[in-house]
């Protein structure tokens, strides 16, 4: 077990900057001089801590530290190595270093935790860095055995699990590696039914459009009036997500440590629901190290739910703007920029007022006008403008609440949804919502005296540029949902009554 002096172990890893990978490289050499650690490029306290994990982890497993000096290099020096994703890179370069593996080691790929057992342990993100490494080239990447089936997700690699130290020995010795199943791909039950709402048709009918063209919602109405279960249901009538956008939402959640590294990959679009306390860190993302997704992209490719949409402060409210119109969130750090995805659906469910009887014909508002003026306050222009679908919802009467349904189930309405977002596909490209049209394409599906109607309604209200568009997109959605391939009069009218109908537009 000679230590192989003058020989420089490399062994790559990856690093993360947002969902960006970046590849690392290890460089062990071992010189003459007192048995101590040299690192060197890494800025962060969790990766010094490596070398003292490590040093004990190969004892641990019957390895021998290097009675020598050892210098240990991660570069690039300047990218922010954080967490504790290398220290199996670290520790298979000190085992070529101190030749107790084969020199045909340089060059592997490795990600994971070293306990101080020797074991291997999970890291956030494997499922992008294994996607990092392979977009590197690497032909296998080591990772924890207990996070392997996420990274067998990622194809054209070879995932190696390992469970410790002793057994990456063996397997760098020649040692038939285990093959990880890539995770289950989750099939999901039935969520809460839209024959559940009794009345609301015209709720229900916003639901159903912002289910099919992606559009934000809002609904608005006094407490009790099932806004928040129909946004709920909002979230099943949504198709399942091809693969790779299932990846992708897996991919952040990793990140974020909100996911099991065993849990089968959900199909099932996310649907996150923060409290109306969050505040606009918890909706972006943020901490130190490896910043944490918030909810914006951790809804990537799924719905945002912002019950009682009001109460919360408008400054947190306005951090919500940017990400809606760009479909990612950009967190600043001291060194770096990092963006995460963040394309999302808002549904957002308000009061028109504190007391939230506001213009019911049943009840009368207790609130005085400047109390109401500043709660509507929070709903900036700017933001009101991005919920394309603003909806009015009134109690039903009690009768109608114990009678049987009146309305059609959510397999129904799920089935037109799928139509209308095929016919989109077909149109623009997979993936693509009437959402994300851009309007000059829009406006070649759409008849001239649909644009006449539309300027001239929009411009009575005085809207903005950008209303006209969003209006467009709802009313292309309204034409895919009656099965034309042409948007007229009757479809710009019904999308005009959307932005409308809400009192908290009213102002
Ligand atoms: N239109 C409705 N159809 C069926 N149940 C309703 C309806 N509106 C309210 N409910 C009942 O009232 C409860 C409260 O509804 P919820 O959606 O929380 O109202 P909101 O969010 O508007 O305050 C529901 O759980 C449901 O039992
Ligand atoms: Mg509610
Ligand atoms: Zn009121």
């Amino acid at each position: 077990m000679g230590a192989n002096h003058g020989v420089l172990a490399t062994v790559h890893g990856v690093a993360l900057v947002g969902l960006e990978p970046y590849r690392v490289t290890v460089e062990a050499s071992l010189a003459s001089g007192l048995p101590t650690l040299r690192l060197v490029g890494l800025p962060d306290a969790a990766v010094r801590e490596a070398g003292d994990r490590v040093k004990t982890g190969l004892q641990r497993s019957g390895f021998v530290w290097p009675g020598e000096r050892l210098v240990v290099n991660l570069a690039p020096a300047d990218l922010p190595k954080v967490g504790t994703a290398f220290d199996l890179p670290l520790a298979i370069a000190v085992l070529i270093a101190t030749g107790q593996v084969p020199r045909s080691a340089i060059g592997t790929w490795a990600c994971g935790e070293v306990g101080l057992d020797g074991s291997i342990r999970a890291v956030p993100g494997l499922l992008p860095i294994t996607a990092g490494a392979r977009g590197f080239g690497a032909g296998r990447l080591f990772v924890p055995d207990v996070a392997a089936r996420e990274a067998a997700l990622v194809s054209d690699i070879e995932v190696v699990p390992v469970h410790d130290l002793a057994e990456v020995g063996r397997v760098l010795h020649g040692a038939r590696p285990r093959v990880a199943e890539p995770a289950a791909i989750a099939t999901p039950g039935p969520g809460p039914d839209l024959a559940e709402v009794r009345g609301q048709h015209l709720a229900r009918r916003a639901v159903e459009i912002a289910a099919a063209g992606g559009h934000h919602l809002l609904l608005s109405g006094p407490p009790g009036c099932g806004k928040t279960m129909l946004a709920h249901r909002l979230h099943g009538l949504l198709p399942m997500l091809e693969v790779p956008a299932a990846m992708e939402v897996a991919a952040v959640h990793s990140l974020a440590g909100e996911r099991a590294p065993d849990a089968p990959l959900s199909l099932v679009p996310p649907m996150r629901e923060p409290h109306h306390t969050v505040s606009s860190a918890g909706l972006i993302g943020g901490g130190s190290g490896v910043p944490r997704p918030g909810e914006l992209p951790l809804a990537h490719h799924g719905l945002l739910l912002m019950d009682e949409l009001l109460e919360t402060p408008r400054f947190v409210l306005d951090a919500l703007r940017q990400p809606l119109e760009r479909g990612s969130v950009i967190i600043t750090r001291a060194r770096a920029r990092v963006t995460y995805p963040a394309r999302v659906q808002l549904v957002a469910a308000t009061n028109p007022c504190p007391c939230g009887e506001l213009g019911n014909p049943t009840r009368s508002c207790s609130c005085r006008p400047d109390a109401i003026e500043r709660y509507r306050a929070r709903l900036s222009g700017p933001l009101l403008d991005r919920l394309d679908l603003q909806v009015e919802v009134w109690p039903v009467e009690r009768d109608q609440l114990v009678g049987p349904p009146d309305g059609e189930s959510t397999v129904v309405v799920a089935r037109r949804v799928a139509e209308v977002r095929h016919r989109a596909a077909e149109r623009w490209g997979s993936g693509v919502l009437s959402r994300d049209v851009p309007a000059a394409t829009l406006r070649r599906s759409v008849r001239g005296a649909a644009l006449r109607a539309l300027a001239s309604d929009l411009e009575q209200l005085g809207a903005s540029a950008r209303g006209f568009d969003r209006c467009l997109r709802v009313a292309r959605t309204l034409a895919d949902l009656a099965g034309d391939d042409v948007v007229d009069v009757e479809h710009v009218q019904e999308a005009v009554a959307y932005r409308l109908s809400s009192p908290v537009m009213a102002t």
